[in-house]
Formats: structure tokens, C-alpha cells, sequence
């Protein structure tokens, strides 16, 4: 279980992620920035002892894609709420030097970057002209000279540089077909990247699973590789995350063995 230390972290990485002061409530559809309140209640049922809900809740920020351009509702891409916050915690507190970031979103980790004395400076690559605008501009006003934005493709992006660390969180959920298309992300960037790292690592302990029972999407051995090297390089900077992201990654250590075994028969 979670205990007190790791729900005071929380709170002050969250308090300390907040972008309401820089980034307004605006639209360019289907493009649009929100304020949400979200009470005490909502975290207390996610899981949140009631003395650091209380603390959690309030005015966060969403980014939402309004859904009539491809007809699948409306789509909440980011929150500087707490849970999407402990999802990007690991990467958060190892970030240095030069950083790039694959998904501007809400800009809440690119935020976390440039804050960071240990950051000299930071790369975004965005696909959406219409996020740079909400969100981009005013992230570059505040720090200029720190941050740049490239509008592009990350697929199609070519490294400028070599950087220290990079950080991919192009997708709007979780779902097993995107690992594939991760394990593609890390096989080009490594190169040119000292560590690779993807939004929802914690979780993917979870959709291995998904993907081995269902048989729903075929991973690739290079998908597997990738999950692996991915998992190894951040078992050590795991302590912001919760006992359930543990577990999935000490069954997914086995799970992995067993299938070398398999995949050498
Ligand atoms: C979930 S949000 C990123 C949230 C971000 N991590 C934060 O801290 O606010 C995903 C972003 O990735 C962008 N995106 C989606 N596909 C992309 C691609 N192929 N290349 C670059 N950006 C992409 C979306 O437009 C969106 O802005």
C-alpha cells in the first residue's frame, strides 16, 4: 500500500504540476482548455485517504478534443489532476541535462521541464498546430531560450540532436495496440536518446497480460524487447509508484523470463 510519505509526495508534485497560471481557459476547436473541480469525494473513491484527497481536490486543468470531427465524443487528452501526475512522477524526478518530449498535451511535464535547474533545455515535438497555439505559446513566453517546439509528427521527426532523456505520451488512453507502436518510437530514438520513456510504463505490466490472454494484438519480439529494456532502466526509480504498478512489474520480470524461454524453443 501507499503510505503517508508517498500521499505527501503526491499532493506536492501535484500542487507543484498545477498550469491554471499560465495556461487560460480558451478553445480552437475541436481544441479546448478547461477548468474542471473535482471534490474530495471523486479521490476518495479512486483510492485516496480522505485527509490528502481533501488536499487533492479542486480546480484542475483538462485538455479536451471535442469529438464531431471524428465522431467518438468528446476526448479529455490531459489533466494536471493527480492521477495523470503520478503517471509521469517517474520521469519527472529523472529528467537532466537535455530533455525531449513526444506530446505537448497540456504541457504539464514540459512545464515540470523547464522548472528544473537539472534541465538545460527542452525539444517538444507536437502534431497539432491547434495545441502549440493554446498551449505551446504561452509555455515558450514563460521560458524563453529553454523551450522550443517543432509542429511535426514524432513517426516522422528526425532527432536535431542527442539528447539526455526523452518522453513519449502521444496516446489519449491505455490499450494494448499501442505498444507496438511504442516499441517502433524506442527502436528510432534510442540512438540518439540516453533513456527512452513512455507515459503509462506502470500499466503495461497489465496489458501484457491483456495482450497474452485475449490474443486481441500480437506483440513483436522487438515489442517485447522493448518492454523489457524499458522496465529494467526505470526499476530503480520506481518509489513514487503505487504498489499495484509494483507488482504488475515484478509479475511482468517472470512473465518475461518465461517467455524467453518460450521464444528460444
Ligand atoms: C496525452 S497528451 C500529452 C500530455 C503531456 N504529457 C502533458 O504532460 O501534458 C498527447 C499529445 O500528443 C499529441 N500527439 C498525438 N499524436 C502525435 C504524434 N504522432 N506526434 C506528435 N504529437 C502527437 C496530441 O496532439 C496531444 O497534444
Amino acid at each position: 500500500m501507499f503510505g503517508p510519505a508517498d500521499w505527501v509526495s503526491v499532493v506536492e508534485l501535484t500542487q507543484q504540476s498545477r498550469v491554471a497560471d499560465l495556461i487560460t481557459e480558451r478553445e480552437r476547436f475541436p481544441w479546448a482548455v478547461k477548468r474542471v473541480n473535482l471534490s474530495a469525494v471523486e479521490f476518495a473513491e479512486w483510492g485516496v485517504p480522505y485527509n490528502y484527497a481533501e488536499q487533492l481536490a479542486g480546480e484542475s486543468t483538462f485538455l479536451k478534443k471535442c469529438g464531431f470531427e471524428d465522431g467518438f465524443g468528446d476526448v479529455h487528452w490531459m489533466t494536471d489532476a493527480a492521477h495523470e501526475v503520478i503517471q509521469q512522477a517517474v520521469f519527472d524526478s529523472r529528467m537532466y541535462g537535455s530533455v525531449l518530449i513526444g506530446g505537448l498535451g497540456l504541457g504539464v511535464i514540459t512545464r515540470r521541464a523547464c522548472m528544473k535547474q537539472e534541465v538545460d533545455r527542452v525539444k517538444v515535438v507536437e502534431l497539432d498546430e491547434d495545441v502549440i497555439r493554446l498551449v505551446g505559446e504561452p509555455l515558450m513566453q514563460a521560458f524563453p531560450g529553454k523551450l522550443q517546439i517543432d509542429c511535426a509528427d514524432v513517426h516522422e521527426w528526425i532527432p536535431d540532436r542527442h539528447y539526455d532523456c526523452a518522453w513519449f505520451d502521444i496516446w489519449p488512453d491505455v490499450h494494448p495496440r499501442y505498444l507496438n507502436e511504442m516499441a517502433d518510437l524506442y527502436q528510432a530514438y534510442s540512438p540518439s536518446c540516453n533513456m527512452v520513456d513512455f507515459w503509462m510504463l506502470t500499466e503495461l505490466g497489465s496489458l501484457l497480460e491483456e495482450c497474452r490472454t485475449s490474443g486481441d494484438v500480437e506483440l513483436t519480439l522487438k515489442t517485447w524487447d522493448m518492454v523489457g529494456m524499458t522496465f529494467k532502466q526505470v526499476w530503480e526509480g520506481l518509489d513514487l509508484c503505487h504498489e499495484r504498478g509494483k507488482k504488475l512489474l515484478h509479475n511482468f520480470m517472470a512473465k518475461g523470463l518465461r517467455f524467453e524461454e518460450q521464444a528460444h524453443d
